[in-house]
């Protein structure tokens, strides 16, 4: 049975659990979110001994060169001393504005920071400052937009989006850290065809992805297919309808699973429809964003219809437990 060592106290791991679920099983919390490796608000340091590898899936290999893991993912397979990691700065900007898309999703638009840089469609991570409670949210804007851009969905009765919806106001002041990430535009092949493939704010990031990929003098094919419930739930049309008239290689598919198909979209399920109107997705680079089941049936698809793995670009929001 491993031993975690932490500001000088020894904590015993069972061989199923995790350092997150040691150290809490034991009273002692860490930063965390997610709870499924994909966030990174848990990265912490080994001091002594090695964490295994899958427990630093998706950092960079600088942070896994120095022994950075996310412990909530770290089942240790030899002792360890253990450090919380300061490697991303904190950065505070004002709020200057907020607006809803429509009754269940509310945009805010952040000051960037000075020393701020991202790739569009990355995301970073809100803290509440009254309990330091994060939670993950896309980037929607691009980097030569003059601010960051968050779409966030009201989850009835979510302590992060019910506090961003009722009481975050213009003028306040929003902390976080990152940008993370690794869905974005690569510039590698202008010509190749992109498919943007969502549900809900999973357009958030896809929005940043195909206006950077446009900015960016991409000249193949974009699809993007945005999908809701019904028709209220959809948002950004008429500014989306208006890029598929100013680039011609830009396709948009409004997509509802209950109700009429809207104005040149489809009714169905989004895990179906962008194989039932494109056929074969060879050659294509996908980017998936949004829901974790959409997200997953639609990875599982598009390599089914011909996608190699490493152009299968995924977001998959997963929400922390209760
Ligand atoms: C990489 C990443 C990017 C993300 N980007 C966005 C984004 O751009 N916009 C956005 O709105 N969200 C995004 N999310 C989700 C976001 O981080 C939060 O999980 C979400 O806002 C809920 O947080 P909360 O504190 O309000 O709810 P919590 O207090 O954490 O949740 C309360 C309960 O509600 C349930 N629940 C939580 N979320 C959902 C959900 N989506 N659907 C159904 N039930 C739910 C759970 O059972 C949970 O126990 C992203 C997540 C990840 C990992
Ligand atoms: S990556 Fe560990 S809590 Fe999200």
């Amino acid at each position: 049975m491993p031993t975690i060592r932490f500001e000088g106290q020894d904590y015993f791991c069972s061989s199923d659990e995790t350092v997150l679920e040691s150290l809490e099983r034991h009273g002692v919390m860490l930063p965390s979110s997610c709870k499924s490796g994909t966030c990174q608000t848990c990265l912490t340091r080994a001091l002594k001994g090695q964490p295994p590898s899958a427990a630093q899936k998706g950092l960079k290999d600088t942070l896994a060169a120095q022994n950075y893991f996310l412990a909530c993912i770290c089942k240790p397979e030899e002792d360890l001393e253990i450090g919380l990691a300061s490697v991303s700065p904190k950065y505070s900007a004002r709020l200057i504005k907020k607006d809803l898309m429509n009754e269940s999703i509310v945009r805010l638009r952040i000051e960037v920071p000075e020393d701020f840089s991202y790739q569009a469609g990355q995301f970073i991570n809100l803290i509440r400052p009254s309990d330091e409670l994060t939670r993950s949210y896309s980037l929607a804007s691009i980097s030569s937009d003059s601010f960051l851009e968050l779409h966030i969905k009201r989850v009835p009765e979510g302590r992060m989006s019910t506090w961003l919806f009722d009481t975050v106001e213009e003028g306040d002041e929003l902390s976080f850290f990152g940008p993370s990430g690794d869905c974005f535009y690569l510039p590698d092949n202008p010509e190749r065809t992109l498919l943007l493939v969502g549900a809900g704010t999973g357009l958030a990031p896809l929005h940043g992805i195909l206006r950077d990929a446009l900015e960016q003098g991409h000249k193949g094919p974009i699809h993007l297919f945005h999908a809701s419930l019904a028709a209220p739930g959809l948002y950004l049309i008429d500014e989306l309808r208006e890029i598929a008239v100013q680039f011609s290689q830009f396709k948009y598919t409004p997509c509802v699973l209950h109700g009429d198909a809207p104005e040149g979209g489809k009714q169905g399920n989004i895990v179906d429809i962008p194989g039932q109107v494109l056929g074969s997705f060879n050659g294509f680079r996908v980017y998936l964003c949004g829901d974790p089941q959409i997200v997953n049936a639609l990875r599982q698809k598009a390599f089914m219809a011909g996608t190699s793995m490493q152009d299968i670009h995924s977001d998959p929001f997963v929400f922390a437990p209760a």
